[in-house]
């Protein structure tokens, strides 16, 4: 599949060896797709390979797309407008103000984006105000959805698995955090092409599970049809969604105690939403023992660095 070049691979993968031996795992890893680049990385640097060159390929001049105020998703779009020359609109949920605005949305505007704020209710009446606003002026304008979890772009975490498999085939499991679902979904599928035989488990941050596994479970079927590839083996699709009480960008003691773990153990620093979150989550598996200490686990860090530079999360990591 047509796909630009321009993340940082393959991404390292490493050992957390003195937080695997303070809490007894000595066989845990970290996949650093924190360092794919464009401008603090994350997931959404390789999805978007792939879902830029389907937008040169259509010859848009536009692109638009959505997410909260500190959507990583977005900033990464917004930055690899910019390096294409492409005009980007981001249409943005107004749910919190930031005043001044700080992490992602600051990078946003540094990137030269347009910000178009709504209600999470107006969301897709203002995607189509936007879209045919673009068209009449005579603009051709590509939509990239929520989390770019499209066909498309959860088709570059099937690459990413391979990615993994060529670099250490050994891992019995796999612990990330699933937002829409794209990189849960590719990485399945690309579990489910290969022989290997671990599990894929995901912490849901933003939707319950019916709602989660209805989309991967898509997702799976049209990458399926968009591949080609022979599936091998049904692997079971497991997402957790035992850790969306405190709601999505709050951050609690089992998120604050992740990033601190990480950050004064390893050096590595973890995000106050996402893989804050799937890393706690991770780490009260192996509290209660359903990760065991002899598992190969592989936490797959999906990026997010700039929302720990929003006021509200700094404060509470650096109080006390
Ligand atoms: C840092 C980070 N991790 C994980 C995810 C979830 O990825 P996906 O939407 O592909 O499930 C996101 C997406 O929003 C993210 O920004």
């Amino acid at each position: 599949m047509k796909h630009c070049q321009f993340a940082n691979l393959p991404t390292p993968i490493q050992h957390l060896e003195r937080i695997g031996e303070k809490i007894g795992y000595p066989n845990l890893f970290i996949k650093r797709d924190d360092l794919t680049g464009l401008e603090f990385g994350g997931n959404k640097t390789r999805k978007l390979e792939y879902v830029i060159a389907d937008v040169l390929h259509q010859k848009a001049e536009v692109v638009v797309t959505v997410g909260g105020l500190q959507s990583n998703h977005v900033r990464q779009t917004a930055a690899i407008c910019a390096r294409y020359g492409l005009e980007c609109v981001l249409i943005l949920h107004d749910g919190e103000s930031e005043d001044p605005p700080s992490g992602n949305l600051f990078l946003n505007q540094l990137f030269g984006a347009k910000i178009v704020k709504c209600s999470p209710d107006k969301m897709d009446t203002t995607v189509k105000n936007v879209m045919e606003e673009k068209t009449s002026s005579g603009k051709s304008a590509y939509f990239i959805p929520l989390g770019a979890s499209t066909p498309i772009g959860a088709y570059a975490y099937k690459k990413a698995f391979d990615e993994m498999l060529a670099q250490d085939n050994c891992f019995d499991r796999i612990v990330l955090a699933c937002g829409s679902g794209g990189t849960q979904a590719g990485l399945l599928h690309g579990a489910r092409c290969s022989s290997w035989r671990g599990k894929v488990y995901g912490v849901s941050i933003l939707f319950d599970k019916s709602t989660i596994v209805g989309y991967i479970n898509q997702l799976l079927k049209d990458l399926s049809m968009l591949d080609g590839e022979p599936v091998q083996k049904q692997s079971e699709l497991i997402v957790d969604d035992t850790f969306l009480g405190q709601g999505y960008g709050v951050m609690g003691e089992l998120e604050k105690e992740a990033i601190l773990l990480f950050a004064k153990t390893e050096g590595v620093l973890l995000d106050p939403v996402y893989t804050g979150r799937a890393a706690g989550a991770m780490l009260k598996f192996m509290e209660n023992g359903s990760i065991k200490p002899e598992e190969r686990i592989l936490f797959w860090h999906t990026g997010g660095t700039p929302a720990l530079f929003c006021e509200k999360y700094r404060k509470q990591l650096v109080s006390n």
